[in-house]
């Protein structure tokens, strides 16, 4: 289950329509015809029927796994268990599981009444309930549904987007009354700031528009970037504001030594949810400097302890300050002193000077390293966490926990500390967990199986977690595609050192990757410290070789080609797609490692340095036929 790209202004709108015409090679002539509809704010939802008959209803979780929640979604009367007979044999509905604003009140009120504590907002409440073991709980929490989406159908009943949801809505699911389909950009705009207006009288929270391409064979050849359809966007209404003052200004420090100052506020109630924290982001930000240097605030208004301030809140993203009341600045507050040294371990904290452009780094970091707590402790917390190494029972708590300890049977220091727990545990005789408060007999033993279920992890999983600076889920998941093992991936990363040669090269050519990625990769490689960490991990861990990807029985799957010269078939971005769905890698410069080249009138240079090369060579009515048009 994908998510959307965001949308913030009616330019970013015009944009993405811009980009669809774009891509299909079309002019933007109005003749495509998207669809516009609430975004729920809720959770999303993937029910599966099988025979007609409900099977299973899993949450996102993070894309490709979420949790398997079927009994409490069968309480939810909005969802029907079973389809009518025409519908098809396999059949997985999406859409927004929420609570209605009205319920949530009612909610409220009761746990009140009760003496107990009340809830946050309805999108945690609808949360927490579908997370129940309790199926009755969930069943009494009145939860309601709205389909949207799909995933595997055996037979399309529709090809629209509009065509699909209203098919939802004869097999007897809630769809949403507000989605309409239209073709220009001011009446895309006008339906959303209708249901702008509308917004505050809906039994339901929502949080922008979503336009959808409406046509389904457009949706197709559109198709992804890495994790969002090119074929939608979400815009989002504007976020809420409310004032509040800072209390005090906090420096974090983070998992590469970032030392992010963080402004504690009195708490305030913003849309809903009460903020008592705000990222100021870094020292410039709170001079009130962008990061290209540009002004942020009205007249260079800066932040300081004492300040009245407007905060803003949109979705989940962390609340930010947006400007300073300065009529309100008490007399006689100073200017914030940003720190130089590391409030954790001491170290120096340095700005860098980027190479490249010569400006000062926004971001002042902790020279420490390794020797800093604060950087060792988030370098394990992010190893454990979900879209890592994801184990069972141990979060941030057991990290700091195990962290803290002197005790050789006990402490876990890096990665490769958290695997050998067990066998050090079994060999001492003085320190066993089981007796230390908080840990139990069955909760150790718990915690081990968790442990030791992750000694076999897939492999961008595995790279993620390495924590390396710049590689986040999408960058490990090409870099994993890319090279396929582990063994594979460290060797390349190992001959790239000299930032040149093939190896260099080919990580470059990696699409989606690019140079301040591949130096921050590079670099992790060349840290004796970082061999030492990630060599005896690899003595307890085992990273799967990179699933293939389902196109892997296409002709060009694993193959690696360059696109040149004009296309008349389709555009350069579509090609592009298409080849990388069929699994293909699809660089921009000719090498050795390069496969096919697919040139179009007026190639040049790129068609010379390929036949040097003998690379397979071919025009766009070849490739099409190879690819089976
Ligand atoms: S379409 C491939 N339509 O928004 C795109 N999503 O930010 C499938 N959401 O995970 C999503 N209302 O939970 C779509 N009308 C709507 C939606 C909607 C809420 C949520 C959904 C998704 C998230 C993406």
């Amino acid at each position: 289950m994908l998510s959307l790209d965001n949308t913030f202004s009616d330019e970013d709108v015009q944009d993405f329509i811009g980009s669809v015409y774009r891509f299909l090679g079309q002019l933007p002539d109005g003749s495509i015809a998207f669809t516009a509809e609430p975004k729920i704010d809720g959770l999303s939802m993937s029910i599966r029927y099988e025979n007609r008959k409900l099977v299973s209803a899993a949450t996102r979780g993070d894309g490709t796994t979420g949790e398997n929640v079927t009994a409490n979604v069968r309480t939810i009367k909005q969802i029907p268990k079973t389809l009518p007979a025409d519908a098809p044999d396999i059949v997985e509905v999406r859409g927004e599981v929420y609570m209605a604003k009205s319920d949530f009140l009612d909610l409220n009120a009761q746990m009140e009444a009760e003496g107990k504590q009340t809830y946050v907002n309805p999108r945690n409440t609808a949360a927490g309930s579908l997370r129940q073991l309790d199926a009755k709980v969930t069943e009494s929490r009145k939860l309601r549904f709205f389909a949207y989406a799909w995933g595997e159908i055996s037979e399309m009943p529709s090809d629209t987007q509009m065509g699909m949801v209203e098919t939802f809505g004869k097999w007897g699911f809630p769809v949403n009354p507000l989605m309409k389909r239209l073709c220009n950009i001011e009446d895309i705009l006008g339906h959303y700031r209708e249901i702008g207006l509308k917004r505050p009288d809906l039994d339901y929270d929502i949080d922008g528009v979503v336009y959808k391409v409406d046509r389904l064979d457009l949706q197709q050849r559109l198709g992804f970037r890495s994790r969002s359809p090119r074929w939608a966007t979400a815009h989002k209404f504007p976020a809420e504001q409310a004032f509040t003052t800072v209390e005090n200004i906090d420096i974090q420090v983070g998992r590469t030594g970032a030392l992010t100052p963080v402004a504690r506020l009195t708490p305030v109630t913003v849309g809903g949810v009460v903020v008592t924290n705000a990222t100021l982001h870094n020292e410039d930000y709170i001079k009130g400097i962008g990061n290209s240097g540009e002004r942020i605030r009205e007249d260079d208004h800066d932040i300081r302890i004492g300040d009245t301030v407007i905060v803003q809140r949109a979705g989940d993203v962390i609340p930010q300050v947006l400007d300073v009341v300065m009529e309100k600045r008490p007399a006689g507050v100073e200017a914030y002193v940003f720190p130089r040294t590391c409030p954790v371990c001491g170290s120096h904290a340095v700005r860098e000077r980027n190479e490249k452009t010569g400006k000062l780094d926004s971001v002042t970091r902790c020279t420490g390293g390794f020797v800093c707590r604060a950087q060792a402790t988030e370098h394990l917390k992010h190893f454990v966490s979900r879209n890592a190494f994801d184990i069972e029972g141990f979060g941030t708590k057991q990290v700091d926990f195990f962290f803290e300890s002197e005790d050789d049977a006990l402490k876990i220091r890096t990665a490769p500390d958290i695997f050998t727990l067990k066998k050090r545990q079994e060999a001492s005789t003085l320190t066993k967990l089981e007796n230390i408060d908080g840990f139990g007999k069955v909760s150790v033993k718990k915690l081990f199986d968790a442990i030791d279920e992750r000694r076999s992890i897939a492999l961008n999983r595995f790279i993620y977690a390495l924590g390396i600076r710049h590689v986040g889920e999408t960058t490990a998941k090409l870099l994993a595609r890319h090279y396929g093992t582990y063994e594979a991936f460290e060797a390349a990363m190992k001959e790239a050192s000299s930032l040149a040669g093939d190896a260099w090269q080919d990580l470059n050519n990696v699409e989606g990757i690019g140079e301040i990625v591949a130096r921050a990769i590079v670099e992790f490689y060349k840290e004796p410290r970082n061999l030492d960490v990630v060599g005896r991990l690899l003595d307890e861990v085992t990273p799967q070789a990179a699933e293939q990807i389902a196109a892997s029985d296409s002709p060009v799957a694993g193959k690696t080609v360059v696109f040149t010269g004009s296309l008349e078939k389709f555009t350069r971005d579509e090609a592009k797609a298409r080849a990388e769905s069929l699994g293909a890698k699809v660089a921009g410069s000719v090498s050795k490692k390069t496969d096919i080249l697919v040139a179009g009138p007026g190639a040049g240079s790129k068609l010379d340095k390929a036949r040097e090369l003998g690379v397979q060579t071919m025009d766009e009515d070849e490739w099409l036929a190879l690819i089976g048009g």
